[in-house]
């Protein structure tokens, strides 16, 4: 995939070439100025005239018409060098690559050294200009019977850079690719309609994880988790004709199993909303409600390529939420694993409830930090808006680590509040220890705070990805449909992890 390569010389045969303008590129030096030679002086002719821009994204391709071995350059404007960032660099790779897969080339080369700066290094420049070669060129194949263009990939990157050792830019590119990888895995599985991934479907894939990367894995079955007392778990799985998994996949990068981190994905693999039935309108795309267990499943495939020194259970509640005779309606009170009741007040708050006993199993399982990510409300939507995780926690120390993760993926993430005065919203029920549902008013805010009563003390983070799983526009970084987000954030987390007395 990747060759690595010092010195760009204009006799080099490529497809194409990839070059980044800072503004203002009045004079040409280095590996520029010797391509300006090569044009006679026409680059700088051209710049001037605003054939090519620096203007930030704007990309311009050129015919070298015999002037270079390769065909094409393409010079990708980076817009001002004092205001350059790394989120910058990925999305402006993500849209020349997605340029370039678009005319269906299958290798170019890329002078790495262009879009560096003293504050942008080499080796995290490699790992955006991988990372998001996967991202931007990701599609979704879908189940048409003809295909409406046979696909071509970009096979071959020759990237050109000498001032870092290559061994180090090689690393860097793989674990790019590695991230890119996982989330585009991640995508898939939500891209998956629910009648082609059932619970069952979701703990083979999972196996199928386990197996390539020698992962510890346990998939409770029906019996197994009412032996167990999952109440809460159950009872969403109640009306459905599938039968239910609790996917656990166990990763030990320490010598000893201490310093756990749970990672709780909700893996919803169909949302009908049950008896509190949604909307024909409101009911499509609820096969997305798994995107949370995709988040996770795609860090384990992440995790399971670089192996950090870290140990991680992966708990991954999966069902459908069905209507029939059999199913759970509002008023019935469950009895969850951690003993706490509920009161069901509406079954399409289903999400808490399986997280609830999920996060109680990761407990088990030793986890003595919570990561939980969920599609769990329309809430934070309406709080954040569709380009922002939104975040609760008990523990700020925890929340800065996943923040800063947060940061370095690209993926915003903001925290809402959770005060007491919340919290005794979800205790407040005649009939029970909790109710699922204490009404509209921060619904996105009460959803997660009846999961906190399952993290109890233990530091804990909750990650709503309702507005951000999916997405009607095509970006820099992937086409509409599933975006994959948390995967990459909760990898780096990982990675970078450091364990603190609570
Ligand atoms: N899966 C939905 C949340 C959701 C909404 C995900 C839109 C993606 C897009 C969740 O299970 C749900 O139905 N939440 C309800 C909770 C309400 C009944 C308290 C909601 O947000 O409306
Ligand atoms: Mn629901
Ligand atoms: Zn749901």
């Amino acid at each position: 995939m990747f060759q690595i390569k010092d010195v760009y010389s204009p006799s080099d045969v490529h497809e194409s070439v990839v070059i980044g303008l800072f503004d203002k590129p009045t004079t040409f030096h280095g590996q520029l100025k010797m391509l300006d030679e090569a044009f006679d002086g026409g680059l700088t002719e051209l710049v001037k005239e605003g054939e090519i821009s620096a203007k930030l994204k704007k990309i311009s391709k050129l015919h070298t018409l015999g002037k270079m071995a390769a065909k094409k350059i393409w010079f990708v404007g980076l817009g001002k060098e004092n205001e350059w960032t790394f989120d910058k660099l990925r999305e402006v790779f993500g849209k020349v690559f997605k340029t370039i897969h678009a005319e269906r080339q299958e290798e170019t080369a890329v002078l790495l050294t262009s879009f560096l700066t003293d504050r942008l290094d080499a080796t995290d420049a490699a790992h955006a200009l991988s990372e998001a070669l996967l991202l931007a060129t990701y599609r979704f194949e879908g189940y048409r019977q003809k295909a409406n263009v046979p696909e071509k990939n970009i096979e071959n990157i020759t990237v050109y850079c000498d001032v870092v050792d290559k061994g180090e830019l090689h690393a860097s590119l793989s674990v790019g690719y590695a991230f890119g990888k996982g989330a585009n895995s991640a995508r898939t599985l939500v891209n998956t309609p629910g009648n082609l991934l059932t619970a069952t479907d979701m703990a083979n894939y999972a196996k199928e994880l386990a197996d390539r990367y020698d992962f510890e894995v346990e998939i409770l079955e029906k019996q197994e988790i009412e032996k167990l007392g999952m109440g809460a778990f159950l009872a969403v799985n109640q009306g459905s004709a599938e039968p239910p998994k609790m996917i656990v996949l166990k990763y030990q990068g320490k010598e000893q199993w201490e310093d756990v981190i749970g990672l709780v994905g909700k893996g919803i693999t169909f949302d009908t909303g049950g008896y509190s039935l949604k909307t024909k309108d409101g009911i499509v795309g609820m096969k997305t409600d798994m995107g949370g267990a995709a988040a996770v499943l795609g860090a384990m495939e992440i995790i399971g390529e670089l192996r950090p020194q870290q140990n991680v259970v992966a708990v991954i509640p999966s069902t459908d939420n069905m209507i029939s005779g059999s199913a759970f309606k509002p008023d019935d009170v469950i009895t969850s694993m951690s003993g706490k009741t509920i009161e069901v007040l509406n079954t399409d708050a289903e999400g808490r409830l399986v997280l609830a006993d999920a996060v109680t199993y990761a407990k088990h399982h030793g986890a003595s930090y919570l990561v939980d990510v969920a599609t769990l409300t329309g809430g934070v939507i309406v709080a954040l808006g569709l380009n922002t995780t939104g975040a609760m926690t008990n523990n700020e120390r925890l929340f800065e680590q996943v923040l800063e993760a947060s940061f370095e993926a690209g993926e915003p993430v903001w925290q809402l509040p959770l005060f007491e005065k919340e919290k005794e919203r979800v205790r407040n029920s005649k009939i029970a220890d909790l109710n699922n549902s204490p009404g509209r008013e921060g619904h996105a805010i009460v959803a997660g705070a009846f999961i906190g009563e399952f993290a109890e003390d233990t530091p804990w983070v909750h990650l709503d990805i309702a507005g951000t799983a999916t997405t009607a526009k095509d970006s820099d970084l992937g086409p509409s449909g599933a975006t994959g987000v948390m995967t990459r954030t909760l990898a780096l987390f990982v990675e970078r992890f450091e364990p603190f007395g609570k």
